[in-house]
């Protein structure tokens, strides 16, 4: 039986190591996994996480995050009003 069946799965880092070992094990059990890392290609090399989790038949997809632009500061955050977090730009 699926454990993480209908699940998503967001891992940090997953391109390679401890995370890479994570999705893969997780999108085993049946989840959905998004592989969250600034760089594709794995460390140890080979195939990307990505590969080889749809190449052995489960789901998953790559997100890049690039740039901390727009991400409030630690002075600003946690906002101290509604009217702050509503004008927050990530
Ligand atoms: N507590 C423990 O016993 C223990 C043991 C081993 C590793 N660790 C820690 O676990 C973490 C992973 O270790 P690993 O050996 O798998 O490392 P690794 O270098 O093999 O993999 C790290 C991955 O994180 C990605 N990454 C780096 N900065 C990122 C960012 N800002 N956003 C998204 N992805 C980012 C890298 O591109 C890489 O793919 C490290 O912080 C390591 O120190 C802890």
């Amino acid at each position: 039986m699926s454990l993480l069946k209908d699940k998503v799965a967001i891992v940090t880092g997953a391109s390679s190591g401890i995370g890479r070992a994570i999705a893969r094990r997780y999108a085993a059990e049946g989840a959905a996994a998004v592989i969250a890392d600034i760089v594709e290609s794995p460390i140890e090399g080979g195939p990307s996480t990505v590969e080889l989790i749809t190449g052995s038949g489960g789901s998953a997809l790559i997100c890049r995050p690039t740039s901390r632009i727009g991400a409030p500061s630690t002075r600003s955050w946690p906002p101290r009003s509604a009217g702050s977090a509503a004008s927050t730009s990530w």
